[in-house]
């Protein structure tokens, strides 16, 4: 049920559409002038406004003004009487619904109420429909270190504070970011991302702050930079460490004022724009070596947050992996499990690459293998494939391949066994006869052992 807000100041139009209202059955509010108006709107957070023009204490208009900066998707009707239609016009102008002139016609008025609840309701609808498109940006992890992020991601988008994300390779930077833009006020307005270590030094402040015409050689138009295309949203300034000096200089005077100039250009522009920064450099190491400027570091990292590698919270492991099982699912089919053999090489591995790794891990896991339960044996195959394993050169070389040292010893003799007959399967052309022959296996044994390790491809 749709609760309206009806304020005029002549006591029988509020009974009138009071009664006309309720009679369809919306729950009304009644105010006499736009003080107590906005009072209302205030503690009853009512659907719908109905609004006359004209009203002693505070006019119409610097109500209906207030009330689209508290709530700018609020619908207003707005009532207007003889003489000031023209105000009524300028309503519409600044965003009202619609206008009725008095006397008031009711189908008039109950056509227009509808009209306006629908419309309300599909934006309710609407963002219900993009809360839930932001779920799948969640961040995931039951782990102590990841639920205190949750919560100073969720305290971070209550207020427009800069915020400073470090943390190493694929521990989600981004996605924190991402987060806080979404939960926050600005949720509506543009996340615009910059990845300063990706753009040429000779670029940078074009980019962040634009440039007119002609401000140098290749500037052939002007061109509005990042910091004005997040106006109203929140500007991601990925690899903020990677930042020239001349940058780092112009952004901290941007910081402090929130204006600028375009490059070779006189304007002064105003932006409102949240800023959040992230790195995966150690900062500190960076402020000490004079690469980055102390002053800009303290201005960004006014809410620091530091995301903490996969290998100080291997209990995220197995959340993840499922979290990215029924991802993928949802577009390959049939949901896979992961055994707990296996499980437990993913919960040993290092995860140098951290959650991006483990993501594209499984993602190649479902592609390579046709298991429904992904098996140890796989596991270990492909992360003894993830190329980092090669031993460094000058090195001794360990007694076991490094792909082994952190697997349990029966994880370990499973991948060895499992590897050793794929190898002899495909050596052989995959005829088991002959390929237990080369193992020193009876072939019945061998079957057994291609149907543990769900190998394919054996006739
Ligand atoms: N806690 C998490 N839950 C779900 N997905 C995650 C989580 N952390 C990271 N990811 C996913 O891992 C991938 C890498 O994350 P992201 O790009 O945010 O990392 P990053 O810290 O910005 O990395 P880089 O330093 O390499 O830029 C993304 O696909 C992201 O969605
Ligand atoms: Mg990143």
């Amino acid at each position: 049920m749709s609760t309206i807000l009806v304020i005029d100041d002549e006591p029988g139009i509020r009974t009138t559409v009071r009664d006309i209202l309720e009679d369809e059955r919306y729950k009304v509010v009644t105010a006499e002038d736009g003080i107590v108006g906005l009072e209302a709107f205030r503690t009853e957070r009512p659907d719908l406004i109905v609004l006359d023009v004209r009203l002693p204490r505070m006019g119409g208009m610097e109500v209906l003004g207030e009330m689209k900066k508290l709530r700018p998707d609020i619908e207003i009707i707005v009532i207007s009487g003889h003489g000031t239609i023209d105000m009524a016009v300028q309503a519409v102008k600044l965003g009202a619904f619609d206008f009725l002139e008095k006397p008031l016609s009711i189908d008039r008025l109950l056509t227009s109420v509808r009209n306006a609840t629908a419309l309300g309701s599909l934006r309710a609808e609407n963002r219900r429909l993009k809360r839930v498109v932001r779920e799948d940006d969640a961040i995931i992890g039951e782990s102590a270190p990841i639920r205190e992020i949750r919560t100073l991601i969720e305290q971070a988008a209550r207020s427009d504070a800069r915020v400073l994300i470090t943390g190493p390779n694929g521990t989600g930077k981004e996605l924190a970011a991402r987060r806080i833009h979404a939960l926050g006020r600005r949720a509506e307005g543009p996340f615009v991302e910059v990845n300063c270590a990706a753009i040429p030094d000779t670029l940078i402040e074009s980019e962040l702050f634009g440039h007119e015409k002609g401000a140098f050689t290749d500037a052939v138009s002007r061109r509005r930079g990042r910091f004005e295309a997040a106006h109203g949203g929140t500007l991601f300034l990925d690899e903020a460490a990677d930042l020239t000096p001349a940058a780092q200089a112009k952004l901290l005077r941007v910081l402090q004022e929130m204006r600028f100039e375009r490059l070779g250009g006189e304007e002064s522009i105003e932006v409102d724009v949240r800023v959040i920064a992230a790195t995966n450099k150690d900062i500190s190491a960076e402020i000490a070596a004079g690469r980055f400027r102390e002053d800009l570091y303290f201005r960004l990292n006014v809410v620091p947050i530091r995301m903490p590698p996969l290998s100080e919270r291997p209990e995220d492991v197995p959340v993840l992996c499922s979290y990215f099982l029924q991802k993928l699912a949802q577009t390959e089919g049939a949901p896979r499990t992961i055994s707990p053999e296996a499980m437990e090489a993913l919960r040993a591995y290092p995860w140098p690459g951290n959650v991006r790794e483990l993501k594209n891990f499984i993602e190649r896991l479902c592609v390579m293998s046709d298991e429904d339960t992904i098996s140890a044996g796989t596991v270990t195959h492909f992360l003894g494939k993830s190329g980092r394993s090669k031993p460094k050169a000058g090195r001794e070389r360990p007694l076991v391949p490094e792909e082994f040292s952190s697997l349990k010893l029966s994880a370990a003799k499973d991948f060895f066994e499992k590897s050793m007959i794929l190898q002899k399967l495909r050596e052989n052309g995959y005829n088991v006869a002959r390929t237990a022959e080369a193992l020193g296996l009876y072939p019945s044994n061998l079957h057994s052992k291609i149907k543990k390790y769900g190998i394919g491809g054996v006739a």
